[in-house]
Protein backbone atom coordinates (compact mmCIF):
# COMPACT_ATOMS: atom_id res chain seq x y z
CA UNK A 1 0.00 0.00 0.00
CA UNK A 2 1.37 3.24 -0.29
CA UNK A 3 0.61 6.37 1.28
CA UNK A 4 1.07 10.32 -0.47
CA UNK A 5 -0.32 13.49 0.60
CA UNK A 6 -1.03 16.16 -1.80
CA UNK A 7 1.16 19.10 -0.40
CA UNK A 8 -0.78 21.50 -2.81
CA UNK A 9 -4.15 21.34 -3.45
CA UNK A 10 -4.10 21.00 -7.11
CA UNK A 11 -6.64 18.85 -8.70
CA UNK A 12 -4.84 14.61 -9.58
CA UNK A 13 -5.06 13.01 -12.45
CA UNK A 14 -8.79 11.55 -12.11
CA UNK A 15 -7.30 8.33 -13.93
CA UNK A 16 -4.31 8.47 -11.18
CA UNK A 17 -7.34 8.32 -8.38
CA UNK A 18 -9.48 5.58 -10.13
CA UNK A 19 -8.18 3.15 -6.87
CA UNK A 20 -6.83 4.78 -4.80
CA UNK A 21 -8.59 6.27 -1.52
CA UNK A 22 -8.43 9.72 -0.27
CA UNK A 23 -8.85 11.48 2.84
CA UNK A 24 -9.62 14.89 2.46
CA UNK A 25 -9.02 17.37 4.94
CA UNK A 26 -9.30 21.33 6.24
CA UNK A 27 -9.28 21.31 9.70
CA UNK A 28 -9.75 25.04 9.81
CA UNK A 29 -12.97 24.53 9.17
CA UNK A 30 -14.61 22.39 6.94
CA UNK A 31 -14.00 18.74 7.45
CA UNK A 32 -13.93 19.46 10.77
CA UNK A 33 -17.52 21.18 10.35
CA UNK A 34 -18.52 18.13 8.51
CA UNK A 35 -17.31 15.01 11.06
CA UNK A 36 -18.78 17.03 14.04
CA UNK A 37 -22.14 17.93 12.68
CA UNK A 38 -22.50 14.10 11.47
CA UNK A 39 -21.83 13.28 15.09
CA UNK A 40 -24.56 15.65 16.39
CA UNK A 41 -27.18 13.81 14.24
CA UNK A 42 -26.86 15.87 10.93
CA UNK A 43 -28.20 13.47 7.96
CA UNK A 44 -25.91 14.55 5.18
CA UNK A 45 -23.66 16.88 3.73
CA UNK A 46 -23.86 18.58 0.14
CA UNK A 47 -20.79 20.49 -0.63
CA UNK A 48 -21.00 23.25 -2.95
CA UNK A 49 -19.02 25.43 -4.77
CA UNK A 50 -20.56 28.49 -4.54
CA UNK A 51 -22.98 30.73 -2.09
CA UNK A 52 -25.83 30.58 -5.75
CA UNK A 53 -25.56 26.79 -5.74
CA UNK A 54 -27.11 26.84 -1.85
CA UNK A 55 -29.62 28.89 -2.69
CA UNK A 56 -30.64 27.05 -5.35
CA UNK A 57 -30.30 23.50 -3.81
CA UNK A 58 -32.13 24.97 -0.78
CA UNK A 59 -35.33 26.25 -2.72
CA UNK A 60 -35.08 22.92 -4.64
CA UNK A 61 -35.43 20.68 -1.07
CA UNK A 62 -38.55 20.10 0.77
CA UNK A 63 -39.01 23.12 3.27
CA UNK A 64 -37.93 22.35 6.43
CA UNK A 65 -35.41 19.56 5.60
CA UNK A 66 -32.25 21.53 4.71
CA UNK A 67 -30.06 24.19 6.59
CA UNK A 68 -27.36 26.08 4.09
CA UNK A 69 -23.98 26.59 6.16
CA UNK A 70 -20.88 27.93 5.20
CA UNK A 71 -18.29 31.17 4.96
CA UNK A 72 -17.19 33.45 2.48
CA UNK A 73 -13.74 35.06 3.15
CA UNK A 74 -14.30 33.36 6.53
CA UNK A 75 -17.22 35.41 7.71
CA UNK A 76 -20.92 34.17 7.87
CA UNK A 77 -22.69 34.68 4.89
CA UNK A 78 -26.02 36.71 4.64
CA UNK A 79 -28.58 34.67 4.46
CA UNK A 80 -27.43 31.20 5.66
CA UNK A 81 -28.57 29.68 8.86
CA UNK A 82 -25.14 28.60 10.30
CA UNK A 83 -21.06 29.79 9.59
CA UNK A 84 -18.48 27.65 9.28
CA UNK A 85 -17.81 27.13 13.18
CA UNK A 86 -17.68 23.37 14.65
CA UNK A 87 -18.92 24.74 17.62
CA UNK A 88 -22.25 25.73 16.30
CA UNK A 89 -23.11 22.12 14.75
CA UNK A 90 -24.80 20.90 18.07
CA UNK A 91 -27.56 18.31 18.12
CA UNK A 92 -30.10 20.44 19.04
CA UNK A 93 -29.63 22.87 15.95
CA UNK A 94 -28.75 19.89 12.76
CA UNK A 95 -30.20 16.75 14.04
CA UNK A 96 -32.00 14.73 10.89
CA UNK A 97 -31.26 17.49 8.59
CA UNK A 98 -29.54 17.88 5.88
CA UNK A 99 -26.75 20.99 5.54
CA UNK A 100 -25.75 22.35 2.12
CA UNK A 101 -22.40 23.42 2.99
CA UNK A 102 -20.38 26.85 1.25
CA UNK A 103 -16.41 26.85 1.92
CA UNK A 104 -13.55 28.31 0.01
CA UNK A 105 -11.36 25.40 0.19
CA UNK A 106 -12.66 22.31 2.23
CA UNK A 107 -15.69 22.29 -0.12
CA UNK A 108 -13.95 22.39 -3.54
CA UNK A 109 -11.43 19.96 -2.52
CA UNK A 110 -14.54 17.29 -2.75
CA UNK A 111 -14.96 18.11 -6.44
CA UNK A 112 -11.13 18.01 -7.08
CA UNK A 113 -10.81 14.59 -5.79
CA UNK A 114 -14.57 12.72 -6.87
CA UNK A 115 -13.68 10.32 -9.30
CA UNK A 116 -11.46 8.52 -6.34
CA UNK A 117 -12.58 4.43 -5.40
CA UNK A 118 -13.55 5.59 -1.66
CA UNK A 119 -13.46 9.43 -0.47
CA UNK A 120 -13.00 9.57 3.30
CA UNK A 121 -13.73 13.01 5.66
CA UNK A 122 -10.72 13.76 8.03
CA UNK A 123 -10.19 15.95 11.21
CA UNK A 124 -8.15 15.53 14.28
CA UNK A 125 -11.91 14.48 15.83
CA UNK A 126 -11.84 10.85 14.07
CA UNK A 127 -8.15 10.60 12.83
CA UNK A 128 -7.79 6.87 14.53
CA UNK A 129 -11.26 5.71 12.95
CA UNK A 130 -9.77 7.52 9.29
CA UNK A 131 -6.45 5.42 9.64
CA UNK A 132 -8.08 2.62 10.50
CA UNK A 133 -10.42 2.14 7.56
CA UNK A 134 -7.43 3.39 5.31
CA UNK A 135 -5.77 -0.03 6.94
CA UNK A 136 -8.90 -1.75 6.21
CA UNK A 137 -9.67 -0.83 2.36
CA UNK A 138 -5.73 -1.51 1.98
CA UNK A 139 -5.87 0.12 -1.17
CA UNK A 140 -3.49 3.15 -2.34
CA UNK A 141 -3.68 6.46 -0.24
CA UNK A 142 -3.80 9.95 -1.15
CA UNK A 143 -4.21 12.44 1.78
CA UNK A 144 -5.41 15.40 -0.11
CA UNK A 145 -5.22 18.90 2.15
CA UNK A 146 -7.57 21.32 1.17
CA UNK A 147 -4.99 23.77 1.35
CA UNK A 148 -5.58 27.58 2.02
CA UNK A 149 -6.09 29.30 -1.45
CA UNK A 150 -4.03 26.97 -3.60
CA UNK A 151 -1.34 27.09 -1.05
CA UNK A 152 0.50 24.64 1.17
CA UNK A 153 -1.58 24.64 4.43
CA UNK A 154 0.57 23.22 7.84
CA UNK A 155 -2.81 22.70 10.02
CA UNK A 156 -3.92 20.06 7.28
CA UNK A 157 -0.68 18.77 6.69
CA UNK A 158 0.22 18.29 10.10
CA UNK A 159 -2.96 16.36 10.55
CA UNK A 160 -2.68 14.14 7.23
CA UNK A 161 1.03 13.43 9.20
CA UNK A 162 -0.56 12.04 12.08
CA UNK A 163 -2.84 9.93 9.86
CA UNK A 164 -0.10 8.32 8.30
CA UNK A 165 1.99 8.12 11.76
CA UNK A 166 -0.61 6.02 12.99
CA UNK A 167 -1.15 3.95 9.38
CA UNK A 168 2.52 3.02 10.14
CA UNK A 169 1.92 2.51 13.74
CA UNK A 170 -0.84 -0.40 12.81
CA UNK A 171 1.91 -2.44 11.53
CA UNK A 172 -0.48 -4.51 9.68
CA UNK A 173 0.97 -4.10 6.30
CA UNK A 174 4.15 -2.89 3.93
CA UNK A 175 3.67 0.39 3.68
CA UNK A 176 5.84 2.34 1.08
CA UNK A 177 5.61 6.19 1.84
CA UNK A 178 6.43 8.93 -0.68
CA UNK A 179 8.69 11.77 -0.19
CA UNK A 180 5.73 14.40 0.64
CA UNK A 181 4.07 11.24 3.25
CA UNK A 182 7.58 11.38 4.85
CA UNK A 183 7.79 15.07 5.43
CA UNK A 184 4.31 15.07 6.67
CA UNK A 185 4.82 13.04 9.15
CA UNK A 186 8.00 14.62 10.08
CA UNK A 187 6.08 18.07 10.25
CA UNK A 188 3.40 15.99 12.90
CA UNK A 189 6.16 15.00 15.03
CA UNK A 190 7.87 18.37 15.22
CA UNK A 191 4.40 19.58 16.58
CA UNK A 192 2.75 16.26 18.33
CA UNK A 193 2.54 17.46 21.74
CA UNK A 194 0.95 20.73 20.75
CA UNK A 195 -0.65 21.20 17.36
CA UNK A 196 -2.50 24.44 18.06
CA UNK A 197 0.48 25.50 17.77
CA UNK A 198 0.82 24.37 14.58
CA UNK A 199 -2.68 26.45 13.33
CA UNK A 200 -0.97 29.49 15.49
CA UNK A 201 1.75 29.44 12.88
CA UNK A 202 -0.86 29.08 9.92
CA UNK A 203 -1.71 31.30 8.02
CA UNK A 204 -5.53 30.61 8.06
CA UNK A 205 -5.14 29.89 12.15
CA UNK A 206 -3.58 33.85 12.15
CA UNK A 207 -6.88 35.04 10.00
CA UNK A 208 -8.93 33.23 12.76
CA UNK A 209 -7.35 35.09 15.14
CA UNK A 210 -7.69 38.15 13.83
CA UNK A 211 -11.60 37.76 13.61
CA UNK A 212 -11.82 37.07 16.96
CA UNK A 213 -12.28 33.03 16.19
CA UNK A 214 -9.19 31.83 18.03
CA UNK A 215 -11.95 29.82 19.92
CA UNK A 216 -12.12 27.43 16.61
CA UNK A 217 -8.48 26.22 17.13
CA UNK A 218 -8.52 24.40 20.56
CA UNK A 219 -11.63 22.97 19.44
CA UNK A 220 -10.29 21.55 16.30
CA UNK A 221 -7.63 20.35 18.05
CA UNK A 222 -9.18 17.77 19.76
CA UNK A 223 -8.48 14.50 18.77
CA UNK A 224 -10.29 11.09 18.57
CA UNK A 225 -13.48 12.35 20.41
CA UNK A 226 -15.28 10.63 17.31
CA UNK A 227 -15.28 7.17 15.91
CA UNK A 228 -16.48 7.60 12.72
CA UNK A 229 -16.20 7.92 9.03
CA UNK A 230 -18.02 10.14 6.49
CA UNK A 231 -18.07 9.14 3.22
CA UNK A 232 -18.41 11.77 0.44
CA UNK A 233 -20.43 9.25 -2.92
CA UNK A 234 -22.67 11.19 -5.62
CA UNK A 235 -22.21 14.34 -4.09
CA UNK A 236 -23.05 13.55 -0.98
CA UNK A 237 -21.65 13.03 2.24
CA UNK A 238 -22.61 10.40 4.63
CA UNK A 239 -21.65 8.26 7.78
CA UNK A 240 -19.87 5.46 6.00
CA UNK A 241 -21.10 1.56 6.79
C1 LIG B 1 -12.41 26.73 3.88
O1 LIG B 1 -13.05 25.80 3.37
O2 LIG B 1 -11.71 27.49 3.25
C2 LIG B 1 -12.47 26.95 5.36
O3 LIG B 1 -12.99 25.95 6.04
C3 LIG B 1 -12.48 28.37 5.78
C4 LIG B 1 -12.91 28.73 7.17
O4 LIG B 1 -13.62 28.02 7.85
O5 LIG B 1 -12.56 29.80 7.62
Amino acid sequence: MEIDIQLLPIAPDPASLSNRSVVVLDILRATSVIVHALSQGAKEFIPVLSVEEAFEKREASPPGSTLLGGEKDTRPIEGFDLGNSPREYLSERIRDKRVILRTTNGTRAFHLISSAREVMVGSFFNLEAVARRCVELDLDLLIFPSGDEDRFSIEDTVCGGMIIDRILKSGKRKFILTDAANAARILFQHFENNVVDAFRLSHHGNKLIRLGREEDLPYCARTNIIHLVPVFKDGVIRVGD
